[in-house]
């Protein structure tokens, strides 16, 4: 017997197949949420400052002179694209991402072996330190080992707020609840770039209050690694099995959470003996193939849209293109505002539309942005921008940035978030996790380095060159993102084996031999405690669902109990 062909090749889009768990959204949830966010506000701080402060002539004469002297010499002779060309000012910038993906590998055995709690605890300390170091900088020394130490924090928030915001959030809201953190990343954005508006005219130590403001989120985070309660999962992992219901009751607001109590409990002891090396197997175990590279193309396209081209660089491109130093925060504060409310638009639809749908509508906005961006340009400025754009092409430039921006708001910003948090076993879900975060920071990281080179490089062609990166994303999401809207978190393995492409990694294996222990008394390989377990979980749906007379669900309930025959197999 194969099993592939037992099992329906669509993805869902409704989740009416998927289990259903009783309990409300209670203002508890919002609140802890909320503060589990702020983890992602340090992130976007950092993100959007950097591009602030490198365009600010007090803090380039302080710590890059060669880079402010060659912005001052800059006339019609010279590409305009290339003069911020500077190693050691990529350098800046992107010596916080690569902090953050070794970092992240560590956060990974924290949030397994401690907790979620003490993970965000730790990345809320680091980026305190950072915060210090950098505001009081006196050197370029004290002001990268300001940035590692923020990178060693955002290594650990992004790995741990992520997953908790996934595993508190009921089935229902786990999209909108989940994006909290984006939005959280998104206002972090904006309010750097506010921040840089006002303190780029505070001569000559503005950019000391712009570093040293990120001590607002760093102490939010560090209060929430206080105060936060541990989510369910991570407590009936590690084998608190009454403070996990006890916690559970209070975040679903219900009493009687035992069903989906006993189905966190099946996927705790699942899988038990793999928890020891979870990196290897996430690595190297073909179940696990699916989850591992979604995961990391999703990271490897998410930077590749090109987003962060605008997020660090917003100030010090406006100015590339010509606006006045001035006018280019401004619209660096625009794109930032737009950024935070596509956001939002995402909170809402998130769970009712889909993920699938936001990516693929999303790739088409972003795709005609860009093109026309790059028309504009090519043909007003060529090579030699020096002669700026006129006012009604600039603002439609800026128009189109925001256009840009707000489709990779609700697309490929939150969702390359939310979907690793959610896709990944318990078993592996912190492993996972690193993986995707470390992906993350790697490919953010590359882009921060060779961004400004490539815009010397490319000219208005850069715009082109994600253009063409889009239409790759696009044709990925259509043929291998599987719908995960209101899959139970614990669920989620029915959704690959469902799939198209992705159920070849689950294929059923010939019959085991338990089940002909009848016929000829051999018992050796009856499946274990644990199998059993899961089994008759599924059984008890069953026998719920026919209660219920519903013959739809009934149907979906054999589909899931055979997906756990084949793993079993
Ligand atoms: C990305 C960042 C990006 C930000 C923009 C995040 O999801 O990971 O690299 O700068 O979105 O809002």
């Amino acid at each position: 017997m194969t099993g592939g062909s037992m099992l329906p090749a669509a993805s869902s889009t409704t989740g009416a197949e998927y289990k259903h768990y009783e309990g409300r959204i209670t203002v508890y949830i919002l609140l802890t949420c909320l503060l589990a966010a702020c983890g992602g506000l340090m992130f976007g701080y950092d993100i959007g400052i950097s591009g602030g402060v490198t365009s600010m002539d007090d803090f380039l004469q302080k710590f890059f002179p060669a880079v402010l002297a060659n912005k001052r010499k800059v006339g019609a002779s010279k590409n305009a694209y290339c003069k911020y060309n500077n190693q050691k000012l990529q350098a800046f910038t992107s010596s916080l991402y690569i902090a953050g993906l070794v970092s992240t590998l560590f956060a990974s055995l924290v949030t397994r072996r401690y907790g979620r709690r003490p993970t965000m605890l730790i990345a809320g300390l680091c980026f305190v330190l950072g915060v210090l170091f950098n505001a009081s900088a006196q050197n370029l020394l004290m002001l990268i080992l300001g940035r590692v130490l923020l990178g060693w924090g955002v290594g650990f928030a992004n790995q741990a707020v992520p997953l908790y915001l996934s595993e508190m959030a009921p089935t229902k809201w786990r999209g909108g609840l989940n994006i909290l953190f984006q939005l959280a990343v998104t206002i972090g954005i904006l309010f750097a770039n506010l921040v840089n508006y006002f303190t780029g005219k505070v001569a000559p130590e503005g950019w000391r209050i712009s570093l040293g403001l990120a001590g607002i989120p760093a102490a939010l985070l560090t209060i929430g690694g206080i105060f936060l309660p541990e989510t369910p999962n991570s407590l009936v992992q590690r084998g608190k099995l009454e403070a996990g219901r006890t916690v559970l009751r209070k975040i679903r607001g219900i009493d009687n959470v035992e069903t989906e109590f006993k189905d966190l409990q099946i996927a705790a002891t699942a899988d038990a003996e793999l928890i020891q090396n979870p990196f290897r197997n996430v690595l190297l175990q073909r179940r696990y193939r699916p989850q591992l590279i979604i995961s990391v193309l999703l990271q490897f396209f998410q930077q590749f849209t090109g987003i962060n081209a605008i997020m660090f660089y917003a100030p010090v491109l406006f100015q590339t293109l010509g606006f006045a130093s001035n006018a280019s925060l401004y619209s660096a504060v625009i794109t930032g505002a737009v950024n935070v409310l596509s956001t939002v638009a995402a909170i809402v639809v998130v769970d009712k539309v889909g993920r699938r749908l936001l990516f693929l509508e999303a790739g088409f906005q972003m795709f005609i942005a860009q093109t026309a961006i790059a028309g504009i340009l090519g043909t007003a400025m060529k090579n030699t921008p020096s002669t700026p754009l006129s006012h009604s092409l600039g603002v439609l430039v800026v128009v189109l940035v925001c256009v840009y921006t707000s489709s990779f708001a609700w697309s490929w910003g939150p969702l390359g978030w939310l979907i690793p948090s959610e896709i990944f076993p318990l078993d592996v879900r912190s492993a996972g996790q690193s993986i995707a975060v470390s992906a993350n920071l790697f490919f953010t990281f590359l882009i921060a380095q060779v961004f400004l080179s490539l815009l010397c490089t490319f000219k208005w062609g850069i715009f082109l060159f994600f253009a063409a990166w889009v239409m790759v994303m696009q044709a990925f999401v259509l043929l291998f993102i599987p719908e995960t809207k209101a899959v139970p978190i614990e669920e989620m393995e029915l959704v690959w084996t469902r799939h198209w492409f992705w159920k070849r990694y689950f294929k059923m294996q010939p019959m085991p031999n338990h089940i002909n222990c009848c016929n000829n008394n051999n018992n050796t390989d009856l499946p274990s405690a644990d199998q059993l377990i899961k089994l008759d979980s599924n059984l008890t749906s069953l026998t719920a669902a026919a209660d219920s007379n519903s013959l739809q669900s009934t149907q979906n309930n054999i589909t899931a109990n055979s997906a756990t025959l084949v793993q079993m197999g």
